[in-house]
């Protein structure tokens, strides 16, 4: 790999789960809503993954008080190693070392909730100089199948600036997300940005094209974000940094992703992951499958 292409690639991936997880009450009074399991694995694991997949070395969780547990997941856990080395349950000890194994795991604290944008400032003090760019997953979008972070890299290899993605959704359901003003490339999955706008009326939005909680940030973030005002739902929104990047002449591209995703943010979105992850799986596919179709064949009888 050249130097060029390396100072082009990020090392650093920050996951805001500073939020209260109020579509999850009455679970998220005891248990954060980023461990809650995805069959066996909590989604914030699974985020990780696709980090450390994407050539992440440190992940920087920004969390608020009381929310320690989602950091401690990450540290090894000797005891219960021990005990599961003890008995030769070598494929739970797998697994158990599995996350901690992922990448370098740090801590940001977010005290007051102002918003995704504040969130992700946060993390600003955990960086080195190495870092001119970061990538930031949001813990609640699964995007499948992994791999679009390695495409957003080639694009900020490729035009510089940041990168995000998006999924083209239809424009009745755009209303809860960031959503772009574009043309296009010679690639028609990616897409020049020329302004965002955050929770647009479906009316007032630019385009079908929805950010999609994976961002390849260049630096210059940070500053947007020491000097954005609050803006929808009087907060502190990275889409708003992203906007006013674009405004002073930053380049802002999309990779627009074709395949699947999953909101884990509430407990519709979140089932229908866990559903979708268990029937791909050796051992509780099959049952499952069975099950469900005879639960839909006996519906309404
Ligand atoms: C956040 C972002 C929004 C993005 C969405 C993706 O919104 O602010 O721009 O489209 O994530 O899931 P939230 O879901 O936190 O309201």
């Amino acid at each position: 790999m050249t130097g060029a292409l390396d100072n082009q690639t990020f090392r650093t991936a920050i996951v805001p789960a500073a939020g209260l997880g109020t579509r999850f009450l009455p679970a998220t009074k005891a248990v954060p809503k980023e461990l809650l399991p995805v069959v066996d694995t909590p989604g914030i694991e699974i985020v990780a993954n696709e980090a450390a997949h994407a050539g992440a070395k440190r992940l920087v969780i920004v969390t608020s008080p009381g929310k320690e547990s989602v950091v401690n997941y990450f540290r090894p856990a000797p005891e219960l190693e021990e005990n599961l080395e003890r008995k030769g349950k070598t494929d739970l000890l797998e697994k158990v070392r599995r996350g901690p194994g992922l990448l370098d795991v740090e801590v940001a604290i977010q005290e007051q909730a102002l918003g995704l944008g504040h969130a992700v400032a946060q993390a600003e003090a955990n960086l080195t100089e190495e870092d001119t760019a970061v990538a930031v997953l949001l813990p609640d979008d699964l995007v499948l199948p992994i791999g679009v972070l390695e495409r957003m890299a080639a694009v900020r290899a490729r035009y510089g600036g940041s990168v995000l993605c998006a999924f083209d959704i239809p424009k009745e359901q755009i209303s809860p997300y960031g959503v772009f003003d574009v043309t296009d490339t010679d690639d028609a999955d990616v897409k020049r940005v020329h302004g965002m706008v955050e929770k647009p009326k479906p009316e007032d939005a630019p385009s079908t094209y929805a950010a999609a909680g994976r961002y390849l940030l260049d630096r210059a973030i940070f500053d947007a974000l020491r000097r954005i005002k609050p803006g929808a739902g009087g907060e502190l929104q990275l889409t708003d940094a992203v906007a006013l990047l674009i405004e002073e002449g930053h380049p802002v591209h999309i990779v627009v992703h074709r395949g699947g995703r999953h909101d884990l943010g509430n407990p519709g979105g979140f089932l229908r992951a866990a559903v979708d992850f268990a029937l791909d799986h050796p051992d509780y596919g099959p049952p499952l499958r069975t099950w469900l179709a005879e639960r839909i064949e006996n519906e309404g009888r």
